[in-house]
């Protein structure tokens, strides 16, 4: 199992998680289980994967197994289309709680969605939400270094991660560096590029140069990074195989083929572009 990253805010987080979304309630039960009887510790869910009822059962059902709660890091997303105002995200985060039916480790904004601009006040209420006791790790997700930037600039808190897209393809070098600098953590959502850079001859070259599958391949160019990340699968298999990336590093060599690979082509919406 990776070694936990640790965070601005004095607590730290299992690199590698695994997410919810695209989860089918129906499947979300069985998905979760599968997950944390591998031996994952971070469950990525969010108001609008729509299964954190579903989720919360789960979690419920592992407790009862053996599985400690407080091993584990469950995280929830503010949605925000309906409305930015802060009484709908006291709102959706008390839903989110409720659904889930246990304490939100870490809460996000979903998105920055910029048009609107209102992401610098969904924060402050997100931080009047951990002062008050009833989430402990702040996050965003899809925020660019600009959005970033207003955030620390204009409350004074800065988030302890950021969730974006990020695989080999899209390696996010600019803004991981501005993570750095700021003590933020990136965690790459779908880090295998939704599958498809699966495919990629270098990957599957490198993988098999390791005796190990492409997935693992990127995972671990993720964990050298110095990131986390949340890869998905419905497959308990391919859970467990995504997590089995202990025994083998990516040589100086390897890491230059794969940056080599950047062509900034995304699997999902730009932050600019979602309001
Ligand atoms: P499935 O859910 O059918 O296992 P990302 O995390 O980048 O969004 O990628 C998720 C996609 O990658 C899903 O389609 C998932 O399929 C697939 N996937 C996840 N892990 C593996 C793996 N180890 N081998 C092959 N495909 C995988």
């Amino acid at each position: 199992m990776p070694a936990d990253l640790p965070m601005l805010d004095g607590r730290a987080l299992p690199a590698l998680g695994f997410g919810l979304y695209k989860v089918p309630a129906e499947q979300t039960a069985e998905v979760v289980a599968a997950g944390l009887d591998a031996g994952y510790r971070l469950v990525d869910g969010a108001e609008f994967y729509g299964n954190e009822r579903e989720l919360g059962e789960a979690l419920r059902r592992a407790e009862q197994q053996g599985v400690a709660r407080d091993a584990l890091t469950v995280t929830s997303k503010f949605w925000g289309e309906a409305s930015q105002e802060p009484a709908a995200v006291r709102e959706a985060f008390a839903q989110s709680e409720r659904a889930l039916g246990t304490p939100i480790d870490v809460y996000m904004i979903h998105w920055p969605r910029p048009a609107r601009d209102r992401y610098v006040d969904v924060w402050r209420t997100l931080v009047e939400l951990r002062d008050e006791g009833r989430v402990r790790t702040l996050g965003v997700s899809n925020f660019t270094h600009e959005h970033l930037r207003r955030l620390i600039e204009e409350t004074g808190v800065t988030p302890a991660i950021n969730q974006v897209e990020s695989h080999p393809w899209l390696p996010q070098h600019e803004l991981r560096a501005f993570h750095r600098h700021h003590g933020i953590v990136t965690q790459a959502w779908s880090p295998l590029g939704r599958s498809r850079v699966l495919h990629d001859p270098t990957i599957q070259r490198i993988a098999a140069a390791h005796g190990v599958s492409p997935a693992q391949a990127i995972i671990r160019w993720h964990l050298q990074l110095g990131g986390a990340l949340i890869p998905k699968s419905t497959h308990p298999h391919r859970l467990r195989e995504n997590l089995d990336v202990d025994g083998f590093r990516l040589g100086d060599d390897d890491m230059a083929a794969i940056a080599a690979l950047e062509t900034g082509e995304r699997t999902g919406t730009h932050p600019d572009d979602r309001n």
